[in-house]
């Protein structure tokens, strides 16, 4: 069993609120290791610790983490191509779901990117992920029904550079 999975969580440590601070690559370690055991985050060569440095470089003070008692308890990522917004990974450790730490994340986010006048945020969600579906919805969000989502790979070695494992 995970660590942070694990029961006995004492009262003092429910007593006290996440922190939510910017993402720092130094996160990086521990942020990799809370999406691993998420279900609903898929990780690829776009979660490798290089890939993410570019990502928050690009996108500075916009992803966030939530850290409760020294640990990392929740993080996102956020970012803007001026046009846009996008949030990934949206993750929140099981023994700390439900007291508000998933909705204060995406509301650093969205604060950041209303801050740079952007208009609207779109994020992406497995089709089969309805847990996820019902928190985005339960949220405000709204399913674009009448959108797909449509890719081209621009590196065929891209699987091959994989850091993470996944
Ligand atoms: C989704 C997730 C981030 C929610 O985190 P959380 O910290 O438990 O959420 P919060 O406590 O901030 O919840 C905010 C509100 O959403 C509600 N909510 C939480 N999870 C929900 C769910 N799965 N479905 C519907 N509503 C949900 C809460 O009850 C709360 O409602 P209220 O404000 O009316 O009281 C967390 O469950 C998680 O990490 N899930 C796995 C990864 C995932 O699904 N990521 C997002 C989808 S891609």
């Amino acid at each position: 069993m995970k660590s942070d999975d694990a029961g006995d969580l004492g009262r003092a440590h429910k007593a006290s609120a996440a922190k939510v601070r910017p993402f720092r690559l130094a996160d990086y370690d521990e942020v990799l290791r809370l999406w691993k055991r998420t279900e609903g985050v898929g990780l690829n060569e776009s979660d490798t610790r290089p890939a993410i440095a570019t990502f928050l470089r690009r996108n500075p003070g916009l992803s966030f983490v939530a850290v409760k008692q020294g640990r990392i308890v929740g993080a996102v990522l956020c970012g803007h191509d001026g046009r846009r917004g996008y949030l990934h990974h949206l993750a929140v450790a099981k023994r700390h779901r439900k007291q508000g730490v998933g909705l204060r994340l995406v509301n650093a986010c969205l604060a950041k990117l209303r801050a740079a006048d952007i208009h609207k945020c779109n994020l992406f969600v497995f089709a089969g992920h309805a847990a996820g579906m019902s928190f985005w919805k339960h949220n405000g969000w709204k399913l674009r029904s009448d959108l797909r989502v449509m890719q081209i790979q621009l590196h065929q070695d891209a699987s091959a550079r994989l850091e993470c494992g996944c």
